[in-house]
């Protein structure tokens, strides 16, 4: 190995304080961060908006990502930089062992633990091991704060308000996008797959981008048409589709990733996430993958126009399942 080379901070007391500096400097600033962030949190309300121009987001997206981010970004460039200019630096080689190690391998661990800890200063360098220390245990609160997030338990009355209902409702057109220009049954070719939203979204964009997002999360759908004689049917679901044309929710009922990899021969969607594969061409049963139940198909017809509607909005709710979710209508294969 090479010989070692001192650096500036070994030679230069003056140096070396001044990294200690920056290093308490960096810490004291990640618990301020931490600070900030529980501040921001309870102070600025949850529904405010940034503007960048064209691109809006949640305020509260935006600072707590950036001070949750910042404290322990300072934490890590502190502790690298403790590393690289104040502790010793010498390399050291440890020869390749077997998996199982040996107690004389365990009394070696020890003892290059304890060189280590010798070696960092930390027993001399009290006030960074204690601003480390601080620094650290700062940034857990932000996590801590969070799972406040997971409350107040939704009841009966705000499930039926949130997750268990979306903007679809009957003669809502069903809308390309990206274009959002109303979609015709007579524009759909056999095999063809198209990503849609109700018509009622577009507006939202302009109005209320929270409530815009929130929607457009639970209302994206996927029309497909397939042959009709190559598809089954159910009895309950026959004026659900026209001539083989179906729409689906987008988001996989596993975990809620979007989904559009869609296999025209065999009319299965995948979703890439875990690999979930619905049978649109079976009312949207699982056939593959975690997910534990069928994606939710929404009724259509067309309007006098020819252009796809709704004919209400989804009869389950869409996205992941969970623990109170009302899985009597759900379909099931073999359903009539
Ligand atoms: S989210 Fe689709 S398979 Fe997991």
């Amino acid at each position: 190995m090479e010989e070692h080379v001192e650096r500036w901070t070994d030679v230069n007391p003056a140096a070396a304080a001044r990294v200690v500096r920056q290093i308490v400097g960096m810490l004291a600033l990640s618990m301020l961060c931490s600070i900030l962030f529980v501040v921001i949190y309870f102070a600025v309300p949850k529904g405010d908006v940034v503007n960048f121009g064209p691109w809006h987001s949640n305020a509260h997206t935006i600072l707590l990502g950036l001070t949750g981010g910042l404290a322990v970004l300072l934490i890590g460039f502190s502790t690298i930089h403790w590393a690289k200019q104040l502790m010793n630096d010498e390399e050291v080689v440890d020869v390749r062992h077997p998996i199982a190690s040996s107690e004389d391998d365990h009394a070696e661990m020890a003892e290059s633990w304890s060189a280590g800890v010798k070696d960092s200063d930390i027993g001399r360098r009290k006030l960074i091991g204690g601003m480390l220390a601080g620094a650290a245990g700062l940034a857990a609160v932000p996590a801590v704060v969070s799972l406040a997030d997971m409350g107040p338990h939704p009841g009966k009355g705000t499930r039926a308000a949130t997750i268990e209902k979306t903007i679809w409702a009957e003669g809502v057109k069903l809308v390309n996008d990206v274009t959002w220009k109303p979609i015709k049954a007579s524009e759909l070719e056999i095999g063809q797959m198209v990503n849609a939203e109700p018509e009622t979204l577009e507006p939202l964009a302009h109005e209320d981008h929270v409530a815009f997002h929130q929607e457009r999360a639970k209302a994206a759908i996927i029309i497909v048409r397939m042959n009709p004689n190559s598809i089954k049917v159910p009895e309950s679901r026959k004026d659900w589709q026209v001539n083989g044309i179906l729409a689906y929710s987008k988001i996989c009922t596993h975990v809620g990733c979007p989904i559009s990899l869609w296999e025209q021969k065999s009319h299965h969607l995948l979703c890439p996430c875990h690999q979930s594969t619905f049978d649109l061409g079976d009312s949207g049963v699982v056939v593959f993958g975690p997910a534990a139940r069928a994606l939710p198909q929404l009724p259509i017809t067309t309007d006098s126009e020819g252009n796809l509607i709704a004919r209400s909005d989804f009869t389950v709710p869409v996205g992941p399942s969970y623990f109170e979710r009302d899985s009597r209508n759900d379909y099931k294969k073999g359903d009539n």
